[in-house]
């Protein structure tokens, strides 16, 4: 996790966008020239239906905000605890760093590609991605905290991925963002005396955008089959872990936003995964049993090492070096038996595309 526990000033939040930790929201980098080798033409009408709702930009004015969004954050955010105002920072933060993570990918491929399909899906989802950071970066502004993204996209260190990484993680962050914001929707629908901020009220439409970047996801691994199979499954299976261990760690350490919204991370994270298995299902042939209690009693652990981890960065010294190792071993192989487990294996539609149905 961060070692920075105050977001008071603007640096802190740059500092907290800038780090590279195993939690923390990446920026890629990848292989255009095989990028550009992507050929759609297995699944060309379902292609051309999506980037025709690409063209028909439906959220073209949704990011923007209403005059009543200040005196809501006024009137509701300014009555929150200490404790939860650094949380739902926090929680900011890395979300306008993973949405401007994938506008930079999106943009960079765009501009290093000629292939005209790649081009155009990459343009669109370039431009929803901006609006996404934007709009939340407005959010932080309000608290003097606004991040010079221009700057984070020239100073944060890039990490590079294969192709093929690219489509199984950007796949699944795009379907787990959708999952997440969807349900914090419909929690805050049911109960709108838990929303304490009002940007809460534009997740319906706006994972709906992440939902679409998802299918173009989909598409273009079912046009190429052979990212599906095989030893590819592997990293599949390594990807949905990774996901999924990365996001429960995360959140349990937010336990206060949850709470706010009158639900609880362990109850939160379980029911995004089992809407992400249920939408994976298009394309990916395996979904990890995340009902098995091995699989359950795996995440916690991982979490509860986590915390040591934690604890022995702030001791510091020789020691804390020490146990530190210990710990990272210790969660490698907690890692490796999670990954170990049975998963569930499905045969894919014959259709790829869904509908945002949650
Ligand atoms: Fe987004
Ligand atoms: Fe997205």
């Amino acid at each position: 996790m961060q070692a920075i526990d105050t977001l008071a000033t603007p640096d802190d939040a740059a500092a907290k966008a800038k780090a590279n930790t195993l939690l923390s929201p990446r920026f890629y980098t990848t292989d255009y020239a095989e990028l550009d080798r992507l050929d759609v033409s297995a699944i060309r009408a379902e292609w051309d239906t999506m980037m025709a709702e690409y063209e028909g930009d439906n959220n073209h004015d949704h990011f923007q905000r209403t005059p009543e969004f200040a005196q809501e954050v006024a009137e509701r955010f300014s009555q929150v605890s200490p404790e939860l105002r650094k949380e739902f920072l926090d929680f900011l933060i890395t979300s306008v760093t993973s949405e401007f993570s994938g506008c930079v990918l999106y943009n960079d491929i765009q501009k290093n590609v000629s292939n005209p399909d790649i081009k155009a899906l990459m343009r669109f989802m370039a431009r929803d991605e901006s609006r996404h950071a934007g709009f939340i970066n407005q959010s932080l502004k309000d608290f003097g905290l606004g991040l010079d993204l221009g700057g984070l996209k020239r100073t944060k260190a890039y990490t590079y991925f294969k192709p093929k990484y690219i489509y199984y993680a950007t796949y699944l962050s795009e379907k787990i963002g959708y999952a997440r914001y969807i349900t914090i929707f419909r929690q805050l629908e049911r109960h709108p005396d838990k929303r304490f901020h009002p940007i809460f009220r534009w997740f319906e439409r706006w994972c709906n955008d992440e939902f679409r970047h998802g299918e173009s996801f989909a598409l273009l691994m079912r046009a190429h089959p052979e990212l599906l199979r095989g030893r590819n499954v592997l990293w599949i299976r390594f990807f949905l872990l990774a996901v999924y261990a990365t996001m429960y760690v995360r959140d349990h350490t937010r336990p206060m936003l949850h709470q706010a919204m009158g639900l609880e991370s362990t109850d939160y994270d379980y029911r995004v995964f089992a809407i992400c298995n249920e939408i994976s299902k298009q394309v990916f042939p395996v979904s990890l049993d995340i009902d098995h209690p091995a699989f359950r009693a795996g995440m916690d652990r991982l979490y509860r090492l986590q915390l040591r981890i934690d604890a022995a960065k702030a001791a510091g010294g020789v020691m804390g070096k020490l146990r530190q190792g210990a710990l990272y071993a210790a969660a490698g192989a907690t890692f490796a038996r999670l990954y170990l487990l049975p998963v569930r294996r499905h045969a894919l539609p014959a259709q790829v595309r869904m509908a945002p149905a949650w």
